[in-house]
């Protein structure tokens, strides 16, 4: 029994339905109501816990061989940036599913970090030397979110090290794609440029707002390449943690310019320089990842954006009311009302 924690979010989503198409028994957990969840499999045993309690992450791995931890209260920068707190309560999901994997003896843990792990002054030029699993120390990672992966990490080896069960880690850069938040206040970069051209395309106003100046750096990475790559570290021999990322690095203006080119419009860029903006410049050093599962992520950001807008534009306009074709006459019933 393979248990997907965080199942009802963008990635675990995926990931759900990855494991059931290769016939994989999955139990799918999260703590959101199941209408608010972005996929659910049937076929899976869905359940609504919140594992933040003990008791839900004893229910939830009882009976687990493999665990995905992809719980976690996160967002875009925008988000991350205005809820620290929330965002360090994390560490009671991962705390107690990792006492509970050891309770019941999982045999292998997987512990979804991030790129927020990396020291701050490691991140300051656009102009940037990709990120090495090293570089995350000395520590200095990104307020709150940052501090909790990097704590949550570390817990995981210590995990393994004490109780000898297998825990994986991927450092998740910037992942993107269909079934994901693209409004809200969640939504990270592509998302977000997405629903903003669409807006600015459908009323007709010709403008998006950029937040900073267009010249931050990131890598991003469609999210097929983030759930294959998650399967191959999980069976893995990775012992410490290993960037999973794109290293095809855009400036948020080339993020911007490929949207455009994608909806076929050109708008005015209005730059909002008090907005949330992170650090100046992220990429990922693949070295390592390469060097294990001769593999690193390659789906283009053009390819991914591509699929990301046409998921985005059909959920944007599937409920909107569709004007009558050209040259309708409505019936006389229909002027009566
Ligand atoms: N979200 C968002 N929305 N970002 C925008 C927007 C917008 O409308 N306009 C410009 N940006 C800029 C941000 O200011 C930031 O400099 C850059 O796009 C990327 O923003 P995000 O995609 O929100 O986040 P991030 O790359 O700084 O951090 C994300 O990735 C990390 C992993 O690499 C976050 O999701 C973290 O939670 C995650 O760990």
């Amino acid at each position: 029994m393979i248990v997907v924690c965080g199942a009802g979010g963008f990635i675990g989503g995926h990931l759900v339905r990855q494991l059931r198409l290769s016939g994989k028994l999955v139990r799918a957990i999260d703590v959101k109501p199941f209408d608010e969840w972005f996929q659910q499999d049937p076929q899976a045993e869905n359940l609504q816990l919140n594992l933040s309690e003990k008791e839900s992450c004893e229910r939830a791995l009882k009976g687990a061989d493999e665990v995905y931890n992809l719980a976690a209260d996160m967002g875009g920068i925008g988000f991350i940036e205005n809820n620290r707190a929330l965002c360090m309560l994390s560490v009671l999901i991962n705390t107690h599913l990792l006492l509970a994997a050891h309770k019941y003896g999982v045999q292998r843990y997987f512990y979804a970090s991030s790129a927020c792990v990396y020291a701050a002054d490691k991140q300051q030029s656009t102009n940037v030397i990709p990120l090495k699993e090293s570089d995350a120390y000395p520590a200095m990672p990104e307020d709150g979110y940052g501090w909790e992966k990097l704590f949550s990490e570390r817990m995981c080896r210590h995990f393994q090290e004490d109780f000898g069960f297998a825990t994986r880690i991927a450092r998740y850069h910037n992942v993107y794609g269909p079934w994901g938040t693209y409004d809200g206040g969640r939504e990270k970069a592509p998302a977000a440029m997405c629903r903003k051209v669409i807006q600015a395309k459908l009323s007709g106003a010709n403008r998006i707002e950029i937040w900073g100046n267009g010249n931050q750096t990131r890598s991003f990475m469609y999210i097929d390449d983030c759930i294959a790559g998650t399967l191959s570290i999980m069976a893995s021999t990775i012992d410490k943690p290993v960037n999973l990322g794109s290293s095809e690095l855009v400036t948020i203006n080339q993020l911007v310019d490929i949207v455009e080119e994608i909806a076929q419009v050109k708008l005015q860029r209005d730059y909002n320089l008090s907005a949330p903006q992170g650090v100046n410049g992220r990429n990922s050093d693949n070295t390592l990842i390469r060097s294990y599962l001769n593999w690193e992520p390659s789906i283009s950001l053009n390819e991914g954006m591509r699929k990301t807008y046409k998921w985005i534009y059909e959920q944007m306009t599937k409920d909107k009311f569709t004007p009558a074709p050209i040259g309708y006459v409505p019936s006389t019933s229909v002027i009566a009302k």
